[in-house]
């Protein structure tokens, strides 16, 4: 196995405070172990089926790059539809000892995996900047978000209630059970490749399913990791399953999860593009479907608002990720009172604070795009934007490689590619605005709903405005907003159903209607 010579160990990690709200400590989890494993030793060249390591049935692989330097970490099996429909097996035949559990027994061995990822954060950390860019503290900051979907879920598994609802014939009793769905079909993005796993994964096990999931082709290891450690907390075999596929194999895998009748729940998170077609497959089954997909958020700052708070907002909303969240500002909006005075600010700060570079080196704050196909769609961007009369007021340029500078540019209007489309990069277009009547408009204006912020000190106008926004998610006066507790998700095109909170472990639940009768 190759090793990850980009896996070296840092003994500390900053990053600029307006990042900082993502990486909250797993503080009632087990702490950092002295004798963690090292990152190298969660690389592993296998997929991961019936509580084994697995081989593709082809004996195929593909490579796993870096992104920060194109170097190849290793390479794992290239799975098809042969090995996802083994998989599919596996997990249904877990299935049926599996729902038996009571949650109790399911809460104990989800704690104990919510421990393992806390103990091992900074390697598990290592591998996920290794894989995907992002800073090193960045993804600790990911990693604790992670362990916290588990730790929440290892809760909300003993709080799943039916109910007993009032009959009105006296010789019945009417019941209501919630039961698991059954097999959870996964898809999962590349941008959080460890998150977007246990937010989905760590409810379906909760709930009593059994799991097939295809993590992106760009950043298996993470998912990997997490079956090591899933093993180690005592999950039983053929609960968790991960089958990975290239780019070549990925929608043959897709089409089995979608289309296999024994799984019958599917969620995917990723493009808006891809979530219609797995719809479409999901319905040769009626398969109960989440979706988590595209956004185009807006991110308003109001007459009222602290204009540098608005500005520290709108860095970690627009930055975080490198620009690469679903849930990203898009489209910022700006009043024209305050218009000059946030350009300037958000541009010193972006110019004196944002960092480019290698996410493992402590003092980058802004990593890689993912690959060479995403810098050429925001240098579209920034040419489509420039084109039809948008400034660039600073970056604007590739920086090599993967790297592009984090760039804001005023006099965006509403017809530019960056405003009416995901930018999924570090791209702030700055749009200014006269009305709180013309913004909420323009902020609706759009086929995504996922997330929507703004910043206001009028608080008439943040109640009207936080329920006129027409979006699953939305932030007043913060830019940060992801937590394990809360529901995650979107209105309109941007998706089905929510993860996280209480909400989350619903996904995973049938519900049985008892009619009891014949009683005297
Ligand atoms: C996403 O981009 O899909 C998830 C973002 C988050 O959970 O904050």
């Amino acid at each position: 196995m190759p090793i990850l010579a980009i896996l070296r160990v840092f003994s500390s990690t900053s990053r600029h405070r307006v990042f900082s709200s993502f990486q909250k400590p797993m503080d009632n989890l087990a702490p950092p172990k002295p004798g963690a494993r090292p990152a190298s030793s969660f690389v592993c060249d296998k997929a991961f089926i019936n509580g084994e390591w697995a081989a593709a049935s082809s004996g195929k692989t593909f490579e796993v790059v870096n992104p920060a330097n194109g170097k190849v970490i290793g390479s794992v099996p290239d799975m098809d539809a042969t090995d996802t429909d083994r998989a599919i097996k596996v997990a249904y035949k877990a299935f049926q000892s599996w729902k038996e559990t009571t949650a109790k027994e399911r809460s104990i061995l989800l704690r104990k995996w919510a421990n393992l990822v806390s103990e091992n954060i900074d390697e598990l950390a290592k591998l996920l900047t290794s894989e995907m860019g992002k800073p090193l503290a960045e993804a600790k900051g990911e990693i604790t978000y992670g362990g916290g979907f588990l730790e929440l879920f290892a809760e909300e598994c003993k709080r799943v209630e039916g109910n007993i609802i009032q009959t009105h014939i006296k010789s019945r009793r009417l019941l209501v059970l919630k039961q698991p769905i059954g097999v959870s079909g996964m898809i999962t993005p590349w941008n959080f490749p460890n998150a977007m796993i246990t937010r989905k994964a760590g409810a379906a096990i909760a709930a009593g399913c059994t799991v097939v999931l295809k993590p992106a082709e760009d950043t298996p290891y993470s998912a990997l990791a997490l079956c090591d450690l899933a093993k180690e907390a005592g999950i039983p075999a053929g609960v968790l399953n991960v089958v990975t596929s290239s780019r070549n194999n990925a929608a043959q895998v897709g089409k089995t999860i979608c289309e296999s009748p024994l799984v019958t729940k599917m969620s995917f998170t990723g493009s808006t593009f891809v979530g219609k077609l797995l719809l479409q497959q999901c319905a040769s089954t009626v398969k109960k479907v989440s979706l988590e997909l595209g956004g185009n958020a807006p991110f308003i700052v109001f007459e009222s608002a602290d204009v540098d708070a608005a500005v520290q907002g709108a860095i970690g909303a627009k930055f975080r990720c490198s620009g690469q969240t679903c849930v990203c500002a898009n489209r910022i909006f700006v009043h024209e009172s305050i218009y000059d005075e946030f350009v300037k600010k958000m541009a010193a700060v972006v110019e004196k604070d944002l960092k480019v570079g290698d996410g493992i080196d402590p003092a980058t704050t802004q990593g890689p795009l993912i690959n060479k196909k995403a810098v050429e769609k925001i240098e579209a961007h920034v040419q489509d934007a420039v084109s039809k009369g948008a400034k660039v007021v600073c970056g604007g340029k590739s920086k090599g490689g993967n790297f592009f500078e984090p760039t804001i540019l005023t006099g965006v209007t509403n017809d530019m590619r960056c405003a009416k489309e995901e930018i999924f990069g570090p791209i702030a277009g700055i749009i200014r605005f006269k009305t709180e009547e013309e913004v909420v408009g323009l902020a609706n204006a759009t086929t995504s709903g996922l997330a929507g912020y703004f910043y206001s000190r009028d608080l008439s106008q943040i109640w009207r405005v936080a329920e006129r926004l027409e979006s699953g998610i939305v932030g007043v006066n913060e830019g940060v907003l992801s937590v394990p507790d809360a529901p995650f998700g979107g209105w309109k095109e941007s998706g089905l159903g929510r993860e996280g909170g209480r909400y989350g472990i619903e996904e995973y639940l049938e519900i049985k209607y008892v009619c009891m009768g014949g009683l005297q």
